[in-house]
């Protein structure tokens, strides 16, 4: 039975004020979730907020990105290590919107992913196609060449460490859902592949959908049998909101 987790990204928005009333706000409703694990992704600059209103709660602190080098000369970029510091357990690698602007590839996910278990944090890798490539039939193989890209760079067993968010690049920030339909069977065709190499990890695996998943939709997601949680965008930035989504996982 594999646990649902429902993370919020918060990309790159919110003050010091409104990230200490979002926190504190999914603090206060948290208790009332009892399936679901809870984790926010928050900016860099807020993880020292989240470190201190998200202590002694179960929710748990996320980082969005970190640096694929341990540290040193790397002007401007965050190691793995410093985010442990901070107190995440968890860190989103390969977003699309990272692939798409900051030109992140496979080798440097990989890097990002072993960064990330060497300092004890749980990478949520994210995978998923653009519409173009949806349309042209390309779904199946733009997946397997995202998952085998890092399966070839860091070994299988790596996967027991790993959550995957599969988030169709069409559906992020649109307001355009994959159906459930639609998404369990992307979810079940990423299963296939981890346990075309090893079936024990992919029968743990958490694999959670992202893309504007809300609380009007996430009941019938979080209900398909291969999809075990949610990486919430857009939703996460309101407590109410992200509070329904748990409750639904
Ligand atoms: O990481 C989250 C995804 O990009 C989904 O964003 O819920 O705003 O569509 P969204």
């Amino acid at each position: 039975m594999r646990q649902p987790l429902i993370a919020g990204n918060w990309k790159m928005n919110g003050s010091k004020s409104s990230a200490e009333a979002l926190l504190n706000g999914v603090v206060a409703g948290a208790g009332e979730i009892s399936k679901a694990e809870i984790a926010v992704c928050v900016p860099f600059p807020y993880l020292y907020l989240g470190e201190q209103l998200l202590a002694g709660s179960a929710v748990r602190l996320g980082a969005q990105n970190l640096c694929t080098e341990g540290g040193g000369a790397f002007t401007g970029e965050v190691s793995g290590s410093m985010l442990a510091d901070f107190g995440c357990r968890y860190v989103i690698c390969g977003h699309s919107e990272r692939r798409e602007y900051y030109g992140e590839t496979e080798a440097s996910i990989a890097q990002k992913l072993v960064r990330a278990t060497e300092s004890g944090l749980i990478p949520i890798l994210c995978v998923g196609e653009t519409l173009q490539q949806r349309e042209a039939g390309e779904m199946e193989s733009v997946i397997a060449a995202q998952i085998d890209g890092i399966v070839e760079r860091i070994g299988i067993d790596a996967f027991s460490g790993i959550e995957i968010a599969y988030e169709p690049v069409w559906a992020i920030g649109t307001g355009k859902t994959a159906t459930p339909e639609q998404a369990q069977a992307v979810h079940a065709y990423i299963r296939g592949r981890i346990a075309a190499s090893n079936g024990s990890i992919a029968a743990t695996l958490r694999i959670l959908y992202g893309g504007s998943m809300k609380p009007g939709n996430a009941v019938e997601l979080l209900a398909q049998p291969d999809i075990d949680g949610g990486l919430i965008g857009g939703a996460s930035l309101s407590a109410d909101d992200f509070l329904a989504i748990c409750l639904a996982g």
